[in-house]
């Protein structure tokens, strides 16, 4: 005999009250899936020659969820009963000659083998219908079968209208039937509705249509229909473990399988390890030796081989291989994180792209990004993508380092070997080329005394110095006074950290000088103008040379030595600058105690380059030799 074609009908039509939902009964998700849909899938890869879906209750709802697949709708307008159901196919299929396979809509787990075992038996048998039944430890709720030895259907009667002996057989139907097409609509028309619900029975239909024989399916969890949410639970979790038995099967660890789940569409390799509370969902590829979980959410994502992703929440993302994620971490859609990258916790990135060997430790946004290899990204950092109205890009180049708490404001291109210090806030667009340093961060403004006043005893915080501010302190020195010894005197009790004078005007009674190269001082027994005076001062000793004027107005200059007394008055003013300390130290090269420059310790990135301590201890151009020793306070031996 020829095959004879082959379509299905699915039922759809019913309201599904026993959910207490307002969403059609079909339409209720098990996973990511549909109950409808699942079993389409199903019986599509049968290839059927038509596919109609009896639909009724909200059937818009129905229509519009299945609308991308190849099926026909027939509407059932009132819903009087699965065989009424199947009875508003008649006009529809006509003079069909084939096999139609009917199927409750609510059975969402049947596998094609089943229903492949049930067309090929019927087809071998030749009955006018061959039903698919199962024996089951709970029969509640399903119509029972009885049958004789040769499977031949002798009565098939509805939980509600079985008599307590008929509640005892566990053989039930499960609501999918392969009818011969023209046996069946043959007797669809004389379905009554004497019966408990008063409903139009498919079961009817089967009892009258001539012979009848059931087939009982191998594994009675395929054909668990879903009336309420209990069953629909009971579904879930035959699908969970089907699909975890199967992964376990090819190599992989569940730690505790009950504790999480996943889709069919995720893909593990062998050596993946699941731990508990961890939940796959999507079309996800999970590479060899991953560790996932405790405790996270993966979607739609595409993981390389050994990487751990610890309490952490991944969406349609990419990761490499060797790349450790969390704890804490939220990988958001459109993030590529490379190989041997860490983001760590309590970080965020959307939209970044992450070169290789990249970090991300602790506690950073990274969003609408693209960042090179090597990247450090400092705690607390955050890419301000969103001006309010738009989102920016960000650029970061190979090595580049974020400092703790920095803020980069979209759009903005960091160059690469750039590093970037804590605290500061990049303007968007502001130049940051190749190999530099940025600091962008306002100045501490201290104001001191601010709740307690001066009368604190408390001791006081050294306070970073704003550079090139300087301490002036005026001086008037009377007739007698000796120059050089009232300078010392000034420089050791203010004290003064990095000395100088800034201007000098008065009169001496006489002045001692030594002159250039000489060893001995030399007296000018005279009166004389001072006209200038330079030099450096410190509490360890000055440094300082005098010019004067005789009555002549010739001029003698020289090394200032004690000796040099006041006539009418001396009006200096003396300056000091806190960002140095001066001090002489006795220099090996020269044999005499020299200039040391100190910068005051404090923040580096405040610190002038020149300030600090010199390169190449031969190039002298500052430093000054003291010609005696005795010319210092504190008496530095040579
Ligand atoms: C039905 C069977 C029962 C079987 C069980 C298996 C009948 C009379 N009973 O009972 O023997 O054990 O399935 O799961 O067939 N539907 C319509 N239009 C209607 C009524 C129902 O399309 O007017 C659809 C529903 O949407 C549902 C399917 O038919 O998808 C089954 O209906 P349901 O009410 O769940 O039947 P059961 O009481 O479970
Ligand atoms: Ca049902």
């Amino acid at each position: 005999m020829a095959e004879r074609e082959l379509s299905v009908a699915i039922l759809a039509a019913g309201k599904g009250t026993r959910m207490r939902s307002r969403l059609p009964k079909v339409l209720h998700k098990l996973g990511s899936l549909s109950l409808i849909e699942r079993l389409l899938r199903t019986v599509l890869t049968l290839k059927p020659h038509r596919c109609l879906v009896i639909v009724g209750y909200e059937q818009e709802q129905v229509r519009q969820a299945l609308r991308e697949y190849p099926v026909e709708f027939v509407e059932q307008a009132q819903q009087l009963g699965t065989g009424h159901a199947v009875q508003q196919l008649l006009p529809v299929l006509g003079e069909f000659q084939g096999d139609l396979l009917v199927i409750n809509g609510d059975v969402p787990l049947l596998r094609v083998e089943t229903l492949q075992a049930l067309v090929e038996h019927h087809r071998r048998m030749n009955p006018a219908v061959t039903l698919l039944s199962a024996q089951v430890v709970d029969p509640y709720g399903y119509g029972r079968v009885f049958c004789d030895a040769q499977q031949r259907v002798l009565e098939l009667v509805e939980e509600r209208d079985c008599t307590p002996a008929q509640r005892q057989n566990r053989r039930i139907n499960s609501g999918v039937y392969c009818f011969h097409w023209p046996a069946l609509a043959q007797v669809l028309p004389h379905l009554n509705r004497n019966n408990a619900q008063q409903e139009y029975y498919l079961t009817d239909a089967v009892k009258r249509v001539g012979k009848a024989i059931a087939l009982d399916v191998a594994d009675p969890q395929e054909i668990v229909g879903i009336n309420d949410r209990r069953q629909l639970a009971q579904a879930y979790q035959i699908l969970q473990d089907r699909l975890k038995e199967d992964w376990m099967e090819a190599g992989v660890t569940f730690v505790d399988p009950d504790s999480s789940s996943l889709e069919e569409t995720v893909e593990l390799a062998p050596d993946v390890i699941i731990e508990p509370q961890t939940h796959l969902r999507g079309v996800c590829r999970i590479g060899p030796g991953t560790r996932l979980g405790p405790g996270s959410w993966i979607e739609s994502s595409e993981i390389g081989s050994g990487c751990h992703i610890l309490y952490s929440v991944v969406s349609h993302s990419r990761i490499g291989n060797q790349v450790w994620i969390g704890p804490y971490a939220h990988v958001r859609p459109h993030s590529q994180i490379g190989d041997h990258c860490r983001i760590g916790n309590f970080v965020e990135t959307k939209n970044a792209q992450i070169g290789s060997h990249s970090n991300a430790a602790h506690l950073a946004y990274l969003g609408d990004a693209k960042l090179g290899s090597q990247v450090n990204i400092g705690a607390g950092t955050i890419i301000a993508n969103y001006d309010g109205q738009q989102k920016h890009f960000t650029e970061i180049g190979d090595r580049s380092k974020t400092g703790a708490n920095s803020v980069l404001v979209a759009p903005l291109q960091v160059g690469s070997d750039v590093t970037i210090a804590a605290g500061s806030t990049i303007p968007a667009r502001y130049p940051l080329p190749d190999d530099c340093l940025v600091i962008a961060r306002s100045r501490p403004v201290v104001k001191p005394g601010w709740r307690l006043g001066i009368r604190s005893s408390r001791p006081q915080e050294p306070q970073p110095i704003p550079p090139g501010s300087l301490k002036i302190y005026p001086l008037r020195l009377f007739p007698g006074q000796d120059l050089k010894q009232e300078l010392e005197r000034v420089a050791r009790q203010q004290p003064l950290q990095a000395g100088f004078v800034l201007s000098a005007v008065g009169s001496l009674s006489q002045a001692t000088l030594r002159l250039a190269d000489q060893t001995e001082d030399h007296l000018l027994s005279e009166r004389l103008e001072i006209l200038a005076l330079s030099g450096s001062l410190c509490p360890d000793g000055v440094h300082l040379h005098l010019t004067v004027a005789d009555a002549r107005g010739q001029t003698w200059g020289g090394h200032l030595r004690p000796g040099c007394l006041i006539y009418t008055t001396a009006e200096i003013v003396l300056a000091d600058s806190p960002e140095y300390r001066f001090s002489r130290q006795p220099d090996p090269a020269t044999g005499y105690p020299e200039l040391h420059i100190q910068p005051v310790a404090g923040d580096p990135y405040w610190s002038s380059p020149l300030s600090q301590p010199k390169q190449n201890p031969q190039t002298k151009e500052d430093s000054v030799p003291l010609t005696r020793t005795e010319d210092t306070v504190t008496g530095i031996p040579s």
